[in-house]
């Protein structure tokens, strides 16, 4: 039997490889897709053929990710809970090319190492099963019930490389949309978070530090007037909004299961970038489209979450999402210090702000004129108090 593994090089999915050849008796073929991990990925290849794979596979999926998917979830103000959805919104494309490959190698099986407790498992199958209907699934992890120390002893006795610092056995996962870190010490929800557990977000830079961020269509396209590419646009905010300590999430998350985890996240391009977007949209829409896109963004957020990225009800919602953004163009100016990323000014072509209507100082609005508007604004509260018995009502 021939098997495709989602391989990151981490111990998990090491351990399948090697599950996989031994338990299921496949041949195995890995593939890890680039969504900006910082791992050296040739030599994340050279580990795989170590472990004895038939073939190994590295796909560049960076701008992809960045567009179709990070852009996405910017427009969508995307956040579950308080969390941005970094790993949520990757696993949905790692698995797409993973059964891209599985289909292109005639494989009898497609293979991940999520667990049968989180909610990756969720993700990768939901893909899975609708890219590829009848493929074989196989979930070492979760379908022998391994726990991380019994995965940890099974790499020890097959001779799989352990990373160095396994007495902090974290499980750790990183994009460019963000760095979640969780296990181990953390899963006590009172324990403070160490601080050599954050990579991406110590503080490098003490003085405060100023940037616009300029929008086209609710997507971000120059720092300081300088245009760049997708990707390079989240990599400096990542850098620029890290260095200030910008980004850190410490919170109890509701898993799919139900299930409630404590998480700690590193997201610095994602908070600077979510924050100076919604400023934007709150000076260019309308109050109705502002109300009804909270609904919309929230029930997006929780289809990526539950990792329903092929739910068509997601590309029905972008299609609202994507005809508001149409006028989210514009620039926002951020600060960052000493973990705090605020919001100090913003413009755009499409404001919908006057300037003389807000002023305490201009007459281009008489005043005089809000007083039949107040008569009826509170007409069924004052009948209501004239008509109601309070003995009976109250
Ligand atoms: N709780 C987060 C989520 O569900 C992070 C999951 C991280 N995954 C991992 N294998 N470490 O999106």
């Amino acid at each position: 039997m021939k098997a495709v593994l989602s391989y990151s090089g981490g111990l998990d999915t090491s351990v399948c490889v090697k599950l996989l050849k031994e338990k299921y008796n496949c041949e195995v073929i890995t593939v890890t897709v680039d969504v900006g991990l910082w791992d050296d990925l040739k030599e994340v290849e050279e580990k795989a053929r170590r472990l004895g794979v038939l073939d190994h596979y590295t796909i560049d999926a960076r701008e992809e990710f960045v567009k179709d998917y990070i852009f996405r979830a910017i427009k969508a103000n995307a956040s579950y809970e308080g969390y941005p959805l970094s790993t949520a919104l990757a696993r949905p494309i790692i698995a797409m090319k993973v059964v891209e490959i599985a289909k292109k190698e005639g494989a009898d099986a497609i293979s991940h190492g999520a667990t049968g407790k989180g909610n990756d498992q969720f993700r990768f199958e939901a893909v899975f099963r609708s890219r590829a209907p009848g493929m074989k699934i196989i979930a070492p992890i979760r379908e022998l019930n391994l726990t991380r120390k019994e995965s940890i002893e099974y790499a020890r006795e097959n001779r799989i490389p352990i990373p160095v610092d396994i007495d902090k056995p974290y499980s750790i996962d990183e994009n460019l949309w963000g760095r979640s870190i969780e296990g181990g010490e953390l899963e006590d929800p009172n324990f403070t978070p160490p601080e050599d557990i954050f990579l991406w977000t110590k503080i490098k830079k003490t003085e405060p530090q100023v940037i616009t961020l300029e929008f086209e269509n609710g997507v971000p396209v120059a720092i300081d007037g300088d245009r760049a590419e997708p990707v390079d646009i989240v990599m400096k905010m990542n850098e620029i909004a890290g260095s200030h300590g910008v980004g850190r999430i410490d919170m109890i998350e509701d898993r799919i299961l139900g299930i409630k985890a404590r998480e700690n996240y590193e997201c610095p391009a994602a908070v600077a970038i979510l924050t100076a977007h919604k400023h934007l949209e709150h000076l260019v829409l309308t109050r109705n489209e502002l109300r009804f896109k909270e609904v919309v963004d929230s029930r997006w957020s929780e289809l990526i979450y539950q990792g329903l990225w092929t739910e068509p009800l997601r590309k029905d919602l972008d299609a609202f999402i994507d005809l508001t953004q149409k006028r989210v163009t514009g620039h926002v100016r951020l600060r960052f210090h000493n973990q705090a990323c605020s919001v100090i000014g913003r413009g755009s072509r499409y404001a919908l702000y006057s300037k003389d209507a807000a002023s305490f100082d201009d007459k281009t609005i008489d005043q005089r004129e809000a007083e039949g508007m107040l008569r009826y604004h509170s007409a069924q509260i004052e009948m209501y108090e004239k008509t109601t018995n309070r003995d009976i009502c109250q």
